[in-house]
């Protein structure tokens, strides 16, 4: 499975890049806010850091105008995946747009028929939001398993973008659930990597070996 990084933030972007734990990155104008950077500038950072797919989002609503924004995107760098909503204009976009081989992350997706639509037009990625389903008391994993089973049943190319995340948990169950990709916030990336156990684990073997006063092997 690979894992993106849901940041705007090119500082915590490097990091894990050069961690080499991630393989692309999902972005948009909201992280920017929270991260307090400027939206264009962060993305020309991350550009030169990651190459990997960096999901960007239009702004438009309306068809025609989402086509003409997601092209000028895709222009900017061959990296560049556009996400479209997964609206009735975002459907329309997407169709004409895949046509011309731009890649689409159909995002805002919050059902398995809107994720077998999605890869009916030809969605290169497709973005179930996990977190906000669980939020509206939905069993978000279910639906999970459901796209992935209607994507095996009809051999749909379309990968399986597991969004919204909250928890390390999540990322697991991404992994089970045979998603092609979890876009993951910063810290959960640090949780991720860090378990207290294995910090206990190491100062006992270390205190263990001073108290025993054995020699170091080298
Ligand atoms: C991904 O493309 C989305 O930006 C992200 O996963 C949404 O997560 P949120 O529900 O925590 O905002």
């Amino acid at each position: 499975m690979k894992l993106f990084i849901d940041s705007a933030n090119p500082t915590q972007i490097q990091e894990m890049w050069d961690l080499g734990i991630i393989d692309g990155v999902t972005t948009n104008p909201s992280l920017a806010a929270s991260a307090g950077v400027d939206y264009k500038t962060a993305v020309e950072v991350i550009l030169k850091t990651v190459d990997g797919d960096i999901s960007l989002e239009v702004l438009s609503t309306e068809a025609h105008e989402m086509v003409v924004e997601a092209r000028k995107l895709a222009a900017m760098h061959h990296n560049i995946v556009v996400k479209l909503p997964a609206t009735l204009d975002g459907l329309k976009a997407l169709r004409t747009l895949s046509a011309e081989s731009i890649r689409i992350n159909m995002t805002l997706v919050f059902s398995a028929n809107q994720a077998l639509l999605a890869a009916k037009a030809g969605a290169y990625i497709v973005s179930p939001f996990v977190g906000r389903l669980e939020d509206a008391g939905e069993d978000a994993i279910n639906i999970i398993h459901e796209i992935r089973q209607i994507y095996d049943n009809y051999d749909f190319q379309t990968q399986i973008l597991f969004a919204s995340v909250r928890s390390t948990l999540h990322v697991k169950q991404a992994a089970l659930a045979g998603c092609d990709i979890a876009t993951v916030p910063y810290d959960i990336l640090q949780k991720l990597i860090n378990h207290p156990l294995t910090d206990v684990g190491l100062k006992k073997f270390l205190d263990d070996f001073v108290k025993s006063k054995q020699k170091p092997l080298i």
